[in-house]
Formats: C-alpha cells, structure tokens, sequence
C-alpha cells in the first residue's frame, strides 16, 4: 500500500471533482434578461420571477404556497415569527445541525432546547423530544440532515398530542419525500437555504413553504415591511422587516430547479455505489438505509468512523482523507450546545432568564449521540463528490481504504496532522479563503 499523501505520498485523487454550483447557457439567458429588464430587486412584492419560482418550488413540495426570503437562517425566523412564537417560548431544535438552526429561534426572542439525534440517522430522535417538552415548549423544528429524514410520522403524532407547531428545517432537502411527503410539507412549515453549497441554489437565498393561508399571509408582510399580502384575507398587521429577494436570485433559482432531479438521480445512483464500496471496508460503517425515505435528497454523503481502536482520531482520519484528494470534514457540525458559534448568553439574549431562578446554561446540556456524531464519528463528503462519473466513487472508496489501512503510521505521526480539521470552525474561515461553500 502506497505511503498517505499527508506523510508525504502520492494522493489517490490528483483530479478536482465536479465544480460546484453548474449552470447552463439558459440560466446565463434569464440574468441578461432581468438586467435588461431594468427589474431587478424584490418589489414590487411578490415579483415576477420570485412569485414563479415559489410557485413551483411548493408544487414540487406538495405544499400550496411560498415565499422566497433573504436567506435560510432568515427562513427560520420568518417561520417561527409566522406560526406566532413569542419571546420566552421553547422551541425543541436537534443537538447535531447547524448552529443557525437554534440561533434563529434566540433572534424570534424564543428559548432553543436541544435534543438529542437518532444513531443511525443523526436526525432528531422523537423520544428525546418527548422529555425535552415542559408547559412553555410551543413548537419543534426537526431538521432533515445530510442525507436522512426525521421519524414525521412519530414526531407528528407527538406534535398533535402536546399541541405543538412544527417547523421543518429543509436545508439539506431540496426535494426530497418521506412516506411520499414532500420535505416541508409535513408540518405547518418548512424552510429551505439557497446558500451556495445547497442542493439549489442562487448564492445566497431561501423559502418558507407551507400550505396555511394565514402563516403565508403573514411571511408576505414580514418579508415586504408589514405590507398586506395580496390575498389579506386573515387582516393581521405586523411590523415587517425586508426580507426579499432579487429577481437575478430568482432567475438562476429558476434553473436551479429544472436541474434538481437529475442531479439527484445521479447522487443517489452513486451514492448507492458509493454505500456498497465503504461498507467492505473495516473500520468504516455507511448510515444503514432509511425504510421511509421516498425520494433521495443527498446535501452530503455521510458515514461513520468506527475504528476497531482509538489510536487514530475521527480528525486525523478526515485530514489524511483530505490530503488524498477527498474533500471533507468531520467537524462540519458540532453539539450546537458546544460550539464556539453558539455563545448564547442572558446578556445577549434575555429571554434567557425570563421567569427562570438561574438564566439557561447550555454548557449543562448532554446530548451523547450529537457529541459522538460531531468529535468522534461523522465523515461528511460534499454533494459535488457525486454529481460526476463512477470512477469519482471508486476514487473515495481507494482513499478511505487507503487511509484506514495506514492507520497506524498515521497514528505514529501524531496528533498535530489533524491541523485544520480539529480546529474550531469561528476560527476556520480566515484559513479558508479559495472555498466557495
Ligand atoms: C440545517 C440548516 N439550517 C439553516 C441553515 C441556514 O441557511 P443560510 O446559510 O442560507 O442562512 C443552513 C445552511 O447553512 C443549514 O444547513
């Protein structure tokens, strides 16, 4: 076995992947033709293409309607403020998601209570839900990470039976069906990123969808200043903020859409392969198939490290994988309660305190099977890695393989190769400027 690029060797993978994000001569087309147009921002609301999109975009997720905003994490806040999540109310996030996830419940001047994720899927585990519930939780935001779904149909039945709103988190799901139910269209709404490293994207971006009339007419005025809706027929008023977006987001969002099945075609085709390939490997484990996945919806590929021993951390193993030519990373999330981009205090946030005798720690919070996933376990592959040819897989399975049996040399050479990998991810972005995602 040849020696690991990262000791000085020769990288499995000399060649980049696909590059990320495509377009087409059609989507260079539509933005010439908003520039021409001279209509280029978010008013009047809802404009043309925005209106079109959304419209589409719910279709395609089995919901009545949409309303594109500023971003994800705004998506977040917009819904919550929508359902009427008030300042002091709980709201049950996932331990293991991105950390805007809870940070967006904090800016509705909610209270974020983390729970604990499922081993296999690394999505939120229904039960831990139950016992986060106390008299002021209003509603639960589950989030559909990486590659999994949430249990709905249990989270579901949970919500109805405590009276609570449930607000999906579609960021990773683009398109994707549970039990033939398209992402966001099983709770009252759900949200969806357009950020660059999404599954469709405009740069930055995102939606709400939802199929009740009044949450939509609400969206519309908090996302156009406290504007009616066009439709007004609940009559609320509301100080809105400007959450729109531009017509030239729009347009490439448009595009975005009419390529969004066969790329996931052809992520889920590799994949599959991919699965196969790594569950030969020792040492390796692939998420196991989930039976109530529909439609495959693939924002990264994920596996498991579960080495035989603890010689070789989960960090070094993601650096040398690196090194070989894979992109990834092992700390892509981290135990939100944990990380260094969520220092929630009362002072910043004094909901915190609200009628409590001691202002929420988080640093009490233990939540094992997200702090497994996050230092010890999870290997995330970008989507990009599968939207090329079989020999891009093959190239992942030779790396990992490559990696897993020189395990030992890597372990000899010590902790400092983990560099980047192990470092805290506030810190990361000054080290990384040629990413793009
Ligand atoms: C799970 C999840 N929720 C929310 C967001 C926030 O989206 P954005 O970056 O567009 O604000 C993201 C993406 O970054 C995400 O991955």
């Amino acid at each position: 076995m040849s020696e690991l690029a990262i000791l000085g060797g020769q990288p499995v993978r000399r060649r980049p992947f696909s590059p990320w994000p495509q377009y087409t001569e059609a989507d260079a087309r539509r933005l010439q033709e908003v520039l021409e147009s001279r209509n280029w921002g978010g008013y009047p609301f809802p404009n043309r293409l925005a209106d079109e999109f959304a419209g589409k975009f719910a279709a395609c997720h089995d919901v009545r309607y949409g309303c594109c905003v500023a971003n994800g994490t705004i998506a977040l806040v917009a819904a919550l403020q929508a359902a009427g999540i008030r300042f002091g109310d709980e709201v049950i996030v996932p331990a293991y998601t991105w950390d805007g996830t809870a940070a967006a419940v904090l800016f509705t001047g909610a209270v974020p209570i983390f729970a604990d994720v499922e081993p296999d899927t690394y999505c939120l585990d229904v039960e831990a839900v139950g016992r986060a519930i106390t008299p002021r939780t209003r509603a639960v935001m589950p989030v559909h990470l990486a590659m999994r779904f949430v249990r709905m149909d249990a989270l579901l039945a949970l919500a109805a039976e405590r009276d609570l709103l449930v607000i999906e988190d579609c960021a990773h799901a683009h398109g994707g069906q549970y039990q033939g139910r398209g992402a966001g269209s099983m709770g009252d709404l759900g949200c969806f990123s357009f950020q660059s490293s999404k599954l469709v994207t405009c740069g930055e971006g995102g939606i709400v969808i939802t199929s009740r009339l009044d949450c939509f007419e609400m969206l519309q005025s908090l996302t156009n200043c406290g504007r009616a809706s066009l439709t007004d027929q609940f009559k609320r008023r509301v100080v809105g903020s400007n959450y729109r977006i531009t017509e030239f987001q729009a347009a490439l969002l448009l595009g975005q859409l009419e390529g969004l099945p066969a790329l996931a075609q052809k992520r889920g085709r590799h994949a599959a392969l991919l699965t196969q390939a790594l569950s030969e490997i020792e040492g390796i484990r692939p998420l196991p198939p989930q039976p109530g996945l529909t439609r495959d919806t693939i924002y990264n590929y994920v596996f498991q490290y579960r080495p035989p021993d603890a010689r070789l951390s989960r960090d070094a193993f993601v650096a040398a994988l690196d090194a070989e030519g894979i992109p990834c990373d092992g700390r892509f999330y981290e135990a939100v309660y944990r990380s260094d981009l969520f220092p929630a205090s009362a002072e910043d946030f004094p909901q915190l305190r609200l009628d409590r005798e001691r202002p929420m720690d988080y640093r009490q919070c233990c939540c094992p099977v997200a702090e497994r996933a996050a230092y010890e376990e999870s290997v995330w592959l970008p989507q990009f890695l599968l939207i090329g040819d079989e020999q891009d897989v093959e190239d992942i399975a030779r790396a990992v393989a490559k990696v897993m049996a020189n395990r030992e040399a890597l372990a000899q050479a010590g902790a400092a190769l983990e560099g980047l990998k192990s470092m805290s991810r506030a810190e990361r972005p000054r080290l990384e400027r040629e990413r793009n995602y």
